[in-house]
């Protein structure tokens, strides 16, 4: 949801800015920009639409400046258009601004502002920060080479609400300021060169050396050097942390999506989460954690709180926890949880999981929690992130970077990192620990079941061909199958828009049945033994309404009344979503493109949510 970037070096900024914001692309946007410091002064070059129509617009090939900045909008205050796109100037032309958040107070400000004569000419929250900054660059008489900084200092203290903000200034033509809050942003170090990013992938193939920045630290940016200052401009020390994503982990490597790529990473993805965690013989370790059983027995509750499919991998997550470790858990939406008043108290561990880390909901539910007194942990797939920077505790998937919109590796990354977190709760507590090393070597056996489940893919494309014009799919499951039939059903309108419910699979006569009739496509999910015959009786019932019937099961069933049944090898139901959700992915990846649709780009939506 919004991207930035920035150049500070020695060549030439825009053709690198462009290409960041082609690499951004996939958080999400509806019009891009750029703006460079050129002989003459700040040029800015913007408009609606996609990143490479920047590329229709005359003199773009002239630009010869070799600092700038860039960003795609997703439009929050006021419709796409060219006046709303970013950058933003002030009045003067003085200042350049790209700016990802919200100001809360922006109303407040143009008042102000207006009241001291300034003009506004786009309806964006963000026009008054250039104007607000260049309100105390008129103020102060010092002329020094912080009265740039300081007059963005000033601008920023008053803001409310969340931002990433990058600026660029006419009289200081060697410099760049950035600066966060509650929105993300690195810096990646070159040589003689730094660059700026919402996110890592997008400049991984200059640098592997970033600085992560906390909340309201400025950033002094020439070409060779970065100095840190804090809000009240006193220096701070920072160090750079290299990042272990290979360049290639954010390219296609000869698949047509990234989308397919990632479906298809997954054994990969789940080897390398698992990493030295444990083996067959050992037990759970976390480096990051290291609990006693009297800190773990310290807790009556625990909460998993994400948004969407991090959200869904909670589900599996407090099956996991409340069957091995006995303590009640409970899952939530973050934008939910927020505003809940939770009893939540120091007797509470609250689990929060996001990919990004930058999640605005998943962040505030975090805050929230660290006031009322409970611990936290992160799981993220981005080391540095503003959870985990914000959590007691962090730990992470390895999946690599997630580049397509709908997360796929990062899901069953996460599924397999809550089930081991669970194992390590049981064996400090002592709780199960015979069925806990039955479970440990089902998790090593995982990479390779992927792949078996993976090469079911042409059967489902073929499948898939011929329901891609149906408008309503639902999809059905019991207990750890009906946290994989909401995933899937999410998977399904997310990348494909056709219409898609989920319900557990005991609901259905309680009046989703009313919407089954003659051609109706019904998914069930079945993989628990216990509770396979009980959906095989609601999928009988939705097959005598005219149902057509897509099931995934694990089990021996009868498949003659069936349409359509994919075998996935036989595991443990704690983490039997890791492979029942694979056929899904499959699913909706092939509807996706069947219907001629932007698999990785779905409209509307955004890979990183940083506003609420
Ligand atoms: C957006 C993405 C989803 C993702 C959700 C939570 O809606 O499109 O794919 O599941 O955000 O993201 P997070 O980064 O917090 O896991």
């Amino acid at each position: 949801m919004c991207g930035i970037v920035g150049y500070i070096g020695t060549q030439k900024a825009s053709p690198i800015l462009i290409n960041g914001l082609i690499r951004l692309e996939y958080r999400g946007y509806d019009s891009a920009g750029i703006s460079t410091i050129e002989k003459y002064g700040i040029s800015i070059m913007k408009d609606k639409g996609r990143v490479k129509n920047l590329y229709n617009i005359n003199g773009i090939e002239q630009l010869e400046g070799n600092i700038g900045i860039a960003h795609t909008r997703w439009a929050t205050h006021g419709k796409p258009s060219k006046e709303n796109s970013h950058p933003h100037m002030d009045n003067s032309k003085t200042f350049s601004v790209v700016h990802n958040g919200i100001i809360e107070n922006y109303n407040e400000l143009k008042k102000f502002l207006s009241d001291n004569g300034y003009h506004f000419y786009s309806q964006t929250d963000t026009e008054i920060i250039p104007n607000l900054v260049h309100y105390y660059y008129s103020k102060d008489n010092n002329n020094d080479d912080l009265k740039f900084l300081r007059a963005f200092k000033n601008a920023c203290n008053k803001l409310i609400g969340s931002f990433a903000i990058e600026i660029i200034c006419k009289d200081y033509p060697n410099n760049m300021l950035v600066v966060r809050k509650d929105s993300p942003l690195v810096i990646g170090k070159g040589e003689n060169e730094n660059y700026i990013s919402s996110d890592i992938p997008a400049i991984l193939s200059f640098t592997r050396n970033f600085y992560l920045l906390n909340d309201f630290e400025f950033v002094l940016l020439s070409r060779t050097d970065a100095k840190f200052y804090d809000k009240n401009l006193e220096p701070i020390n920072k160090n750079t942390q290299t990042i272990e994503w290979n360049t290639a982990s954010a390219e296609k490597e000869g698949f047509e999506d990234y989308m397919l790529k990632e479906i298809f990473e997954q054994p990969n993805a789940i080897r390398e989460t698992i990493g030295a965690k444990f083996n067959e013989n050992s037990k759970c370790e976390f480096d990051e954690l290291n609990f006693s059983k009297d800190f773990l027995s310290d807790f009556n509750k625990i909460f998993i709180i994400g948004c969407g499919t991090a959200m869904h991998a909670g589900l599996a997550g407090k099956n996991a926890i409340e069957k091995l470790c006995k303590i009640n858990t409970e899952v939530d939406i973050a934008s939910e949880f927020r505003y809940r008043a939770p009893l939540v108290n120091e007797h509470t561990l609250c689990i929060f999981i996001s990919q990004s880390g930058e999640t605005a909901d998943t962040i505030a539910a975090l805050k929230l929690c660290k006031e009322k007194g409970a611990k936290t942990i992160a799981i993220s797939n981005v080391i540095g992130s503003s959870i985990t920077r914000e959590a007691d505790y962090s730990i992470y998937t390895h999946a690599g970077p997630e580049i397509a919109v709908a997360s796929t590796k990062a899901y069953t990354s996460q599924v397999v990192l809550l089930v081991i977190l669970a194992i390590y709760f049981a064996e400090i507590l002592e709780i199960n620990t015979n069925e806990l090393s039955l479970l440990k070597k089902e998790i090593l056996k995982l990479p390779k079941k992927i792949e078996d489940t993976l090469d079911l893919s042409s059967r489902i494309r073929d499948f898939s061909k011929t329901v891609y014009q149906e408008k309503d799919i639902f999809f059905l499951g019991r207990g750890i199958d009906e946290t994989v039939a909401k995933e899937g059903s999410l998977k399904l309108k997310e990348i494909s828009y056709i219409h898609s419910e989920s319900y557990a699979a005991g609901e259905l006569k309680h009046g989703p049945i009313a919407l089954i009739e003659n051609g109706v496509t019904v998914v069930g999910i079945m993989t628990d033994p216990k509770l396979v015959e009980k959906t095989i009786s609601n999928l009988q019932e939705v097959i005598t309404r005219g149902a057509k019937t897509f099931v995934i099961t694990n089990q021996q069933v009868d498949n003659s009344m069936f349409d359509f049944i994919v075998y996935i090898p036989e595991t443990s139901p704690f983490i039997s979503p890791i492979l029942s959700i694979i056929p899904l992915q499959l699913f909706s990846y092939y509807i996706s493109k069947e219907k001629g649709l932007d698999v990785d780009k779905p409209r509307n939506l955004a890979k990183s949510v940083t506003v609420e």
